[in-house]
């Protein structure tokens, strides 16, 4: 079976093919340039630069791939989370495509396509435990096989992704700051600036940002000559130990020693290295997989192709996975 699948839930046009677990195309449009001089994601940008380049960037994918629109056998899309303009552009337009070619269409939530990114790259199989750290989510599942995901924890305010955008702003950096301050803070010393750890000494699988993020806000206001590199080698170190810390405690918990790190962060050196350290067995999928694209909904579709079409299914901005699983059991 050869899936389409299409993801807008944010500021990335992602349209992707899978014939099971073989890629076959991930063509991605990215809006950074776009979002960039306004120091994060302008939601009704997002969703007219979708609705201007979608038909490119399914084209290029079928180019990508060799195939003609007619070889396609199902079609998927994002339904949420995510921002509601973005996800509904991708959305009506995989319903109307799949009903123009006579196809099924298939609703994917964006974090199980996250989980699903690991397929496309290696035979992992359940159990395992999947870490997603993005701009926009931070949460910790474990897998106990395809199609059943358990949320042990998520972040209670900001994802990961955005205390390094927010932190970088305050350091001066550009957009998106996960990469300029990873760089910035190679040059500099992880123990140089005292940084509170989140959550320290409360146990369960949560993660909280905003308080670290405040934390560097105020030091810089009482002491704006502090070195830079040294306070953006610390918040990282807080921030990785406090995302691998989490994920040990989980695999002992739990007993599964194999981790799927997906989402923007996992580009990050610090955390590659920390799960070495750690010696938990962590998979990386490749950063074309780990940010959002299209390829890991069509993956993630596979699982659901015997389920009906649900022409009915809408956009939500907000949705827990397990509730979405919930409701497409008794849909
Ligand atoms: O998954 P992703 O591409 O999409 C969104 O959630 O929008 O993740 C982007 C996030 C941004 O917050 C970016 O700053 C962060 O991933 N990021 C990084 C690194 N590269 C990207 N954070 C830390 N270190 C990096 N090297
Ligand atoms: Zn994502």
């Amino acid at each position: 079976m050869i899936v389409l699948g299409i993801d807008t839930s944010c500021d990335d046009t992602g349209v992707g093919i899978a014939q099971g677990n073989k890629v076959l195309a991930n063509s991605v449009a990215s809006q950074t340039a776009i979002h960039a001089s306004w120091g994060g994601v302008v939601p009704e940008k997002a969703s007219r630069e979708h609705l201007s380049v979608i038909d490119a960037v399914v084209d290029e994918a079928l180019a990508t791939a060799k195939l003609e629109l007619s070889q396609i056998d199902a079609v998927a899309a994002t339904y949420g989370p995510g921002l509601v303009g973005a996800l509904l552009v991708g959305l009506n337009y995989a319903k109307a495509l799949a009903w123009s070619l006579g196809k099924p269409f298939i609703g994917v939530h964006h974090l199980e396509g996250h989980i699903a990114s690991s397929l496309g790259a290696a035979q992992l199989e359940p159990p395992f435990l999947c870490l997603i750290a993005s701009g926009g989510h931070t949460s910790l599942f474990a897998v106990s096989r395809w199609g059943k995901y358990e949320e042990l924890g998520k972040t209670r305010d900001d994802a990961a992704g955005e205390a390094f955008d927010k932190v970088a702003r305050l350091l001066g950096l550009g957009f998106p700051g996960g990469p300029e301050l990873a760089s910035l803070a190679e040059t500099g010393d992880d123990q140089g600036v005292s940084l509170p750890m989140p959550l320290r000494g409360q146990g369960g699988y949560e993660f909280s940002f905003s308080g670290l993020k405040t934390a560097v806000s105020v030091l810089l206001q009482k002491q704006p000559e502090l070195n830079k590199a040294d306070l953006a080698a610390s918040f990282e170190r807080v921030v990785v130990d406090s995302l691998i810390d989490v994920v040990v405690r989980a695999s002992a918990a739990t007993g599964y020693t194999d981790v799927v790190v997906a989402g923007g962060v996992a580009a990050n050196q610090r955390l590659r290295r920390g799960f070495i350290d750690a010696k938990l067995n962590a998979f990386f999928p490749p950063l074309s997989l780990a940010t959002d694209n299209g390829a890991m909904i069509a993956l993630a579709a596979h699982y659901k192709l015997g389920q009906n079409s649900n022409w009915l299914r809408d956009a939500q901005p907000y949705l827990p996975l397990d509730a979405s699983l919930r409701s497409s059991a008794s849909s």
